[in-house]
């Protein structure tokens, strides 16, 4: 029996919209120190379509038996839309993919994990640059090619919804990766994932090397070109964001950009960009954002890696302004230094930070919001204790704007 049709008769008709493809479960399980047991990888799946991700790569289920036995109750509930709303007009419920080397073992494996699910993909990843041919699978370009053909094919017999990964892609000679990529759309791949595997693609080079695949393939109509980045050079999201301008589809994204070594594209930060310049790239995703701080936290919190404070959208400072001319234009007006609304993205983190550069009139907003009424000689004599106490400190905390507040009613 196969399967998965109905993902494509879905994404056929929207042209417009960026299938997301979250790879959390399984490239970020892949950063260093992280290890989730099959219940967590649960709670965050389903966290994953609250979210409204379209493909959720839970796992690699060759790799051991509890990966394999987390993999299928991710498609047996989450997957058969078990435990979430159903989402206006969108697909419905995510797609749950899972990876697979190109082999019939793992092949097998794959499709025992997915096949419950209403969408089922499986996806295999063959190395094709000629560094991993050499040294990792000591295998000629021949039989590298003739292995894709044949593993696409044995996939498709099984599931309507192949996907192929060429490793390394962007080391790869451009010819043998055309060759390869033409023999397992033959084979019946839909999705061509090209992975900047070691984070070595520029923007501008990845986007070329996009917008020739999409060219390459426009004629079929049936073929989604995918991005696919790592941020060993930090622009792993600069890179998808490129994908995407120049016609890749699907793009491969973690939750707080986890994933192996320096990490994967965040998805948070490359759906946001596409929100937040719309009139720019013209594109939608499915993504809820009210479910982005929620998501953001629970990953952190069950993974254990912990957000950096600068970290775009979702890091503590994100939101957080400290400057007194900052300040003065966020209590004017917030969209004089936000681009982007915290509260529509389930985040809390709207404050003012008082510290040593905040002026007068964040001090004055944020005695009102503590309840402390003062005239103006008064605010300026609390004033100038707040400073002494911000030059000597990172920032004073709204306990200690409190005792300056009661040690001056004391004195009055
Ligand atoms: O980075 C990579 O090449 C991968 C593949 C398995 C898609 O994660
Ligand atoms: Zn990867």
């Amino acid at each position: 029996m196969t399967m998965g049709k109905d993902f494509w008769e879905i994404r056929s008709k929207e042209p417009d919209r960026v299938t997301i493809l979250d790879t959390t479960l399984r490239d970020g399980e892949q950063s260093p120190g992280v290890s989730l047991t099959g219940a967590e990888k649960l709670e965050i799946a389903q966290q994953l379509a609250r979210l409204g991700v379209d493909v959720i790569e839970a796992g690699f289920p060759a790799s051991s038996a509890g990966e394999l036995a987390a993999v299928q109750r991710i498609a047996e509930t989450v997957g058969r839309g078990q435990g979430h709303a159903q989402r206006g007009g969108r697909l419905e419920p995510p797609g749950i993919a899972g990876l697979s080397r190109a082999n019939r073992h793992d092949i097998d494996k794959t499709w025992e994990g997915v096949r419950a699910a209403k969408c089922p993909r499986i996806h295999i990843v063959l190395p094709t640059s000629d560094i991993h041919l050499k040294y990792k699978l000591e295998k000629t370009r021949a039989q590298v090619l003739q292995i894709a053909r044949d593993m696409v094919s044995y996939a498709r017999s099984l599931c309507d919804d192949v996907e192929f990964s060429a490793e390394d892609s962007t080391r790869t000679d451009r010819d043998y990766l055309f060759e390869v990529l033409d023999a397992v759309v033959d084979a019946g791949a839909r999705t061509l994932n090209i992975p900047d595997t070691v984070g070595y693609a520029m923007p501008a080079e990845y986007g070329d090397l996009i917008r020739v695949l999409c060219e390459r393939y426009a004629a079929r109509g049936d073929v989604v070109i995918s991005g696919h980045c790592h941020d060993d050079l930090g622009v792993a999201t600069a890179n998808t964001l490129a994908a995407i301008a120049n016609g890749a589809r699907q793009v491969e994204v973690t939750i707080n950009g986890i994933g192996e070594r320096a990490g994967n594209a965040c998805l948070l930060e490359t759906v946001m960009a596409l929100h937040t310049r719309k009139p720019f790239y013209g594109l939608e995703t499915g993504i809820d954002r009210h479910e982005i701080g929620p998501t953001s936290r629970l990953v952190s919190t069950l993974t254990g890696m912990a957000l950096q404070a600068n970290k775009a959208i979702t890091g503590a400072n994100a939101f957080a302004h400290e400057s007194g001319i900052h300040q003065d234009g966020i209590l004017k007006n917030r969209s004089t230094y936000e681009i982007m609304e915290a509260s529509e993205l389930g985040l809390d983190q709207t404050g003012l930070v008082l510290g040593k550069h905040s002026g007068r009139n964040a001090f004055r907003a944020k005695l009102r919001e503590l309840g402390f009424a003062m005239e103006d000689g008064e605010l300026n004599r609390a004033f100038v204790r707040f400073k002494d106490m911000a030059d000597s400190q990172k920032s004073v905390s709204e306990a200690e704007i409190r005792a300056i507040c009661e040690m001056m009613e004391s004195e009055r």
